[in-house]
This record gives structure tokens, C-alpha cells and sequence, in this order.
């Protein structure tokens, strides 16, 4: 087994195409150790003997997080390090910040009140990219999973997702009340805003943090992963069953196609300046609205005050 010299953080291993970019990055990086972010201990414990099995690669471990609970997320970064402190694990280089949820609702919360897919998609990924920005080895790369629904037009979102419609962060964290804020349109359209929200964060962390380059990457529509698990029966049906009749055309890819993209998304050569979006690997702009300095400073600003940290 070659000791590992690099660690590599990594949410939303346990599943979807994130189970698929873990298992690829074990194959190939057997200098990099990975550390995956699992809610639960003993999930996290069984997570990472399954990709340790599966690859025939032991160097992974897991820390125990739900990225819906701040308090959690403080305690994940103490535990990461603690571990770089201790050198029980090697100079951190790079994360992969996968994890992401769509909800059928804007009604559900994470453990500090705010609307679950703001909380996990935008908020999580800040204060854990804030509470180790400076355990980042120079050059490191950070890549978010974003999403092209954040264009919010039929080419990119295929009809599927509404358009995002960016209110600020105090308000976009804000769970609805009202009727509306029971439908699977009021959720999906908080997924495309918070995936707004990521174009927004990883432009503003290119900017604050020039040593370490940071990337957004979308897969592209993948069906069959648990993405649409929040959805109605009918829904997750077509998610996990039908949909996956278009993993052979152009249109959408399969877990196991787009794992195999965002592993690549984290080891190739340097693509592009930090910042850049990735489009299955692709380096291309993203949407027009994506590009608004005040917007993201808005949302620095604004996820500062949420999660309880200086503006920096
Ligand atoms: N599928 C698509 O069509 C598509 C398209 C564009 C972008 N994406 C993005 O791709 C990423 C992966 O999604 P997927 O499609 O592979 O869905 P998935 O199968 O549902 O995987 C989501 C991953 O995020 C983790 N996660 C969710 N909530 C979490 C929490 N509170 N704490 C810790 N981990 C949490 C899940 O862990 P658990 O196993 O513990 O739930 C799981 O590992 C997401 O960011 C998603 O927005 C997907």
C-alpha cells in the first residue's frame, strides 16, 4: 500500500455520482489519502470500508458531518484540524464539496432553522471552506458540484428545474410559508438558486483567496442518482427508472460517467483560472447572471452573518 502523501476532503461520497468520483479517485491517486465527510459515525465507518473494498485502496477515512447542522460543521473542521495538527493525516491539497440536496418544498429545515437546500447547498459549503481556508497547502483546488440549472433556460435545465430567482441570502435562507411554499416548483427553484449561490461563492472565494483555485462543476442532468429522493413517488420513479433510458444519448450521463468527470475535475492538469466553471470537465462560462460582484459580496456578507463568522 504507497503511504499517502496529500489529503483530499471530500463530501457526498456516499452516493450518486460522488460514490463514483470516490471510487475513481482511489483507483488513480493512490499518493492521496480521502477524507470523506459522512453523516454519521458508523455510516461513515461503513462508507469508507465499502470504498476501501471496492478499490482495493485503504487510504480513506471518514468524519462524521451533517452539513445540515452548523454546529456539526464546526465540529468536522476541529476534527480535520486536529488531524493535520497531529499529523495523523497529510497536508490537505484539495475538496471536493459534492454533497447537495433538491427538495420538493421550501419548507424544510436544517438544525439552525434555515431553508434545508440554501443551508446545505450554499451555506454548509461556505463555513467549511471558511473554517479551513487557511489548511489549504498553496495551490490547492476546491471543487464545488454546481448545477446548469442555475441558467435557468430550457437548453440547460431541459424544462425540468424553474428558473433561479436570486433574493439575497437572509432571504433565500428564510424557510416559505404560504402555499406556494409546499410545491415541488418552490423547491426546485430554491435548487437552481442555490446553485446560483455557488457560482456566486466560488467567484467571490477566487477573489479572497488567490493561493488555492476553486472551480464549480456541473455534471449535466444524471439520472438515477438519489437526487429526487425528497420527490413524489411518481417522481422518483421516473428519476431512477425512466430517466436512465437517456444515459446513452447526449442528453444526460450515468453516476458512474459523471463520477468518473468530477474525479477528473480535481486531478487534471490546472483547467482554467480559479474560478472557472466546469461543464463536464469543459471550461466555459457560465450563466450571464452569474457574474455580479455585488451579488457575491452580497452572499459573503450575508453567509457570514448566518453562519456566525467574521466578513474576513
Ligand atoms: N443528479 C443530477 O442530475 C445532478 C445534476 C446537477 C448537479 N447535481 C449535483 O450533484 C451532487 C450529487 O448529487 P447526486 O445526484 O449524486 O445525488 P445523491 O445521490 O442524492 O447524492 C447526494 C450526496 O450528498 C450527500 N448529502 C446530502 N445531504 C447531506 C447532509 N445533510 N450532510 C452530509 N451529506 C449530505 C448525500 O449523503 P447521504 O448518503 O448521507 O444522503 C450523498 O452522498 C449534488 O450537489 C447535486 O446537486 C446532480
Amino acid at each position: 500500500m504507497t503511504e499517502p502523501t496529500k489529503t483530499l476532503l471530500m463530501t457526498g461520497a456516499s452516493r450518486g455520482l460522488g460514490r463514483a468520483a470516490a471510487e475513481r479517485l482511489l483507483r488513480d491517486r493512490p499518493d492521496q489519502l480521502l477524507l470523506v465527510v459522512v453523516r454519521g459515525e458508523e455510516a461513515g465507518r461503513r462508507v469508507a470500508r465499502e470504498l476501501a473494498a471496492r478499490t482495493g485502496n485503504a487510504n480513506v477515512r471518514a468524519v462524521s458531518c451533517d452539513l445540515g447542522s452548523l454546529a456539526e460543521v464546526r465540529v468536522a473542521a476541529d476534527a480535520v484540524r486536529k488531524l493535520l495538527d497531529e499529523r495523523e493525516i497529510p497536508p490537505l491539497t484539495g475538496f471536493l464539496a459534492n454533497a447537495g440536496v433538491q427538495m420538493a418544498s421550501v419548507t424544510k429545515t436544517t438544525a439552525d432553522g434555515f431553508e434545508a437546500t440554501f443551508g446545505i447547498n450554499v451555506l454548509a459549503n461556505y463555513l467549511l471552506i471558511r473554517l479551513l481556508a487557511d489548511r489549504f497547502e498553496p495551490g490547492a483546488r476546491v471543487v464545488v458540484t454546481g448545477s446548469e440549472s442555475h441558467f435557468g433556460d430550457f437548453r440547460h435545465n431541459l424544462g425540468l428545474v424553474p428558473a433561479p430567482h436570486w433574493t439575497g441570502p437572509r432571504s433565500l435562507a428564510e424557510p416559505g410559508s404560504g402555499p406556494d411554499a409546499e410545491t415541488v416548483t418552490a423547491g426546485r427553484r430554491a435548487y437552481s438558486t442555490s446553485k446560483l449561490g455557488v457560482q456566486y461563492l466560488v467567484h467571490e472565494l477566487a477573489r479572497r483567496f488567490p493561493k488555492i483555485d476553486f472551480y464549480a462543476f456541473t455534471p449535466g442532468l444524471v439520472p438515477g442518482t438519489g437526487l429526487a429522493r425528497d420527490a413524489s413517488a411518481i417522481q422518483r420513479f421516473g428519476f431512477r427508472f425512466l430517466l436512465p433510458l437517456l444515459w446513452a444519448t447526449p442528453i444526460a450521463s450515468s453516476p458512474q460517467t459523471a463520477g468518473v468527470r468530477l474525479a477528473a475535475a480535481m486531478t487534471a492538469p490546472r483547467p482554467a483560472e480559479s474560478g472557472a466553471y466546469l461543464d463536464r470537465g469543459r471550461v466555459v462560462p457560465s450563466s450571464a447572471e452569474s457574474y455580479n460582484e455585488a451579488r457575491e459580496e452580497e452572499l459573503w456578507r450575508g453567509a457570514a452573518e448566518l453562519c456566525g463568522v467574521p466578513v474576513g
